[in-house]
């Protein structure tokens, strides 16, 4: 007898495994600078010749776009509205060579998506993302289900925090809610806005030891990433900082944290 999916979250084991070159990033509290990263990301994964596609999965506040400064023809509410597939909602970034789908600047209608619909749009971008090297995809903030809907399939998910508490509260928070969905999948650890990489390793290791004491797991640092000047500039003048300034500092940071990840993935 088979009886009908029912709408939930956990990943088939066959999407799972294609989902392998997808990565989320992700942080529990806002304004850590998940948006900045995910672009940074998928700019230098396609400077090293890699076909990229960045995704916006901030169903709440999506943005990519604006630090992108791109007017998209297209965007997710294209998408949900049926008007379009994930496919045909792909725009080309040609200034940082990689793809992006946009989500729906300022509008919160996305946010009340049904769960049941987020799971099936995950699905589609497990098949999108066969025909890319690499998926990147930014979350929203917070740590609910609709928020951790596109972390599901990822093959990669990077939790940003930065040194404030209630940001290594709500990274925790992020952490232990995946890993009991998702037990042993792969987690990583990006402290973003460091005043140095050694006190972001500090930071980071206040961060590993709530998970190996309360959760018995110790996520990796992916990186640090120290705090600049430049990357603030770059957001306000709507310039992708690879562009703007790729040799300052936080750039020279995410650059070592994708040739760490590529060698690990
Ligand atoms: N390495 C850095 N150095 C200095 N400032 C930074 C750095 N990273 C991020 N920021 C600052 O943090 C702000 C927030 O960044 P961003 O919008 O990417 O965060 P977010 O986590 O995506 O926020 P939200 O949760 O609202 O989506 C930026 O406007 C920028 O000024
Ligand atoms: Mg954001």
């Amino acid at each position: 007898m088979t009886t009908p999916d029912a709408p939930t979250l956990a990943p088939r084991p066959l999407l799972r495994t294609k989902g392998r070159n997808i990565i989320a990033v992700a942080s529990g509290k806002g304004g850590v600078g998940k948006t900045w990263f995910a672009i940074t990301l998928s700019h230098v994964l396609a400077r090293s010749g890699q076909k990229v596609l960045l995704f916006d999965g901030d169903l709440g506040l999506a943005n990519v776009d604006i630090q992108l400064g791109l007017m998209p023809k297209a965007d997710l509410g294209s998408v949900f509205s049926g008007r379009m597939t994930l496919n045909q909602a792909t725009v080309g970034f040609g200034a940082g060579g990689f793809d992006v789908i946009a989500g729906r600047s300022g509008s919160g209608t996305l946010a009340n998506i049904p769960l049941s619909r987020l799971q099936m749009l995950g699905e589609d971008l497990v098949m999108l993302a066969g025909s890319y090297d690499r998926v990147v995809v930014d979350l929203g903030a917070g740590v609910e289900k609709p928020v951790r809907a596109f972390a599901q399939s990822a093959g990669t998910i990077l939790v940003v925090t930065t040194d404030e508490p209630t940001s290594l509260t709500d990274a925790y928070a992020f952490i232990k809610v995946t890993q009991l969905e998702r037990p042993g999948c792969d987690l990583r650890v990006i402290v973003n806005m460091a005043n140095s990489t050694r006190e972001g390793e500090r930071i980071y290791n206040t961060l590993l030891k709530a998970c190996e004491g309360f959760l018995k797991i110790s996520p990796p640092l992916a990186g640090v990433i120290r705090r600049d000047l430049k990357v603030r500039e770059a957001i306000r003048n709507q310039i992708p900082i690879m562009i703007r300034s790729p040799h300052t500092e936080a750039a020279a940071d995410v650059e070592a944290i994708v040739e760490r990840l590529v060698r690990t993935r």
